[in-house]
């Protein structure tokens, strides 16, 4: 089991990494005292698939089982009060309890909004079993839920106190979900890490195949670029967490004008990255080779490079996205594959994103 820590000043926490690590997450939490009863919060998917290494590993007195649907569903306010409302009714005077979320990053999120809004907060665990989840939502604090108006309006900053991924769980992911998380991957290497980005353009049958030690070196190095990144800054104040960023002002703009509906996540980050190194590019700001190598990447994993869209549309998402400044975007920029730069009041991007779409 590899163990990466997160320095945080007031809230450490260490993500553990390794195959079948289910039954080795008790002893750690009683290692870590965070409780005498564990709520674990999971979905009947993830519930029917895992039942006995879910089982073997919670069922005691120590631990109480709960679910909530699967998917974005579970992220409302719904179900915030019903996961609440299960756990007043088992929290009796001489119980400590915390939670544990095993699930994709919408369990991840809704489990860490109930621990830190329940008795002013809560101890809380990530077990993540969605590509997405593992390297991403589960590291970093940020939790929240959706209501109709808004994805992600309601949420808080709330640590957990310990993060266990086990890429076993990968092997029942549909390969939708599989490139959702890929699409982050990808991220990863193009912000930080120049060798994680040729490991991926290197292995993609075994990382396709899910051969183990790929895994665990593609888990563990996007798990310590997100913590490391974290760590520099924990609330998103000092500017150094948009990077994370890259590829998402666009993304999110697509999402919002497709409405949801017909593109994921992964898919519309999978553009955004493209489309900001070709911008990138046209800046001067990286060379069009570089550009192309994000381009060649995103393809490789079969993730769309383009999508049709009404450039109006989409230009007006974009300047109501929340990067948004005034009339002008700030981005993240491409420098060279493993170096990105933040930038104030991006020009062109009328034209780029004009151009963007007439390409396609
Ligand atoms: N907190 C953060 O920093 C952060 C970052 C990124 C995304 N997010 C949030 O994460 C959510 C998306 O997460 P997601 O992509 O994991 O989606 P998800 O949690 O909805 O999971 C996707 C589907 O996969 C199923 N599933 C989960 N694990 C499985 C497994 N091992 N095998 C088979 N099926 C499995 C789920 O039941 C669900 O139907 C969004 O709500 C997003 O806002 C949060
Ligand atoms: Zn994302």
């Amino acid at each position: 089991m590899k163990t990466i820590p997160v320095k945080l000043k007031e809230n450490p926490y260490s993500i553990f990494v390794g195959y079948n690590l289910v039954s080795k997450i008790p002893p750690q939490i009683k290692k870590l005292k965070l409780g005498n009863l564990g709520v674990v919060l999971t979905t009947p998917k993830i519930l029917s698939l895992y039942k006995n290494r879910i089982n073997k590993a919670f069922k005691s007195r120590e631990y109480k089982i709960i679910t909530v649907p699967d998917g974005e569903k579970a992220k409302s306010k719904e179900y915030l009060f019903k996961v609440i409302s299960e756990i007043i009714k088992i929290d009796t005077w001489n119980k400590k309890v915390f939670l544990v979320c095993v699930g994709g990053g919408t369990i991840g999120d809704l489990g860490g909004f109930v621990a830190s809004i329940y008795k002013r907060g809560i101890p809380c665990v990530q077990v993540p079993t969605t590509l997405l989840a593992q390297i991403d939502a589960s590291i970093g604090g940020k939790t929240a839920i959706d209501l109709k108006e808004a994805k992600n309006i309601l949420g808080t900053f709330h640590q957990p106190r310990a993060v266990f991924i086990d890429p076993l769980f990968l092997k029942t992911l549909g390969p939708k979900q599989f490139k959702e998380g890929m699409a982050e991957a990808i991220k990863y290497g193009i912000i930080k890490k120049k060798e994680l980005f040729e490991f991926l353009t290197k292995h993609r049958k075994g990382i396709i195949n899910q051969k183990k030690d790929l895994m665990l070196y593609l888990v563990s190095n996007c798990a310590q670029i997100k913590a490391r990144i974290v760590e520099e800054d924990e609330k998103e104040t000092k500017g150094i967490r948009t990077i994370l960023n890259f590829g998402h002002t666009m993304a999110h703009a697509l999402e919002t004008a497709h409405q949801y509906k017909k593109l994921s996540h992964g898919e519309a980050v999978a553009i955004g990255m493209v489309f900001a190194s070709q911008l990138s590019a046209t800046l001067g700001k990286c060379t069009h080779n570089e550009a192309q190598k994000v381009k060649n990447l995103v393809k490789l994993y079969s993730l769309p490079t383009a999508a049709t869209f009404d450039y109006a549309t989409l230009y007006g998402a974009i300047c109501y996205d929340k990067k948004f400044i005034s009339g002008k975007a700030r981005m993240v920029i491409l420098r060279r594959i493993g170096k990105v730069e933040v930038v104030e009041g991006v020009p062109m991007i009328k034209k780029a994103v004009c151009k963007f779409g007439s390409s396609i």
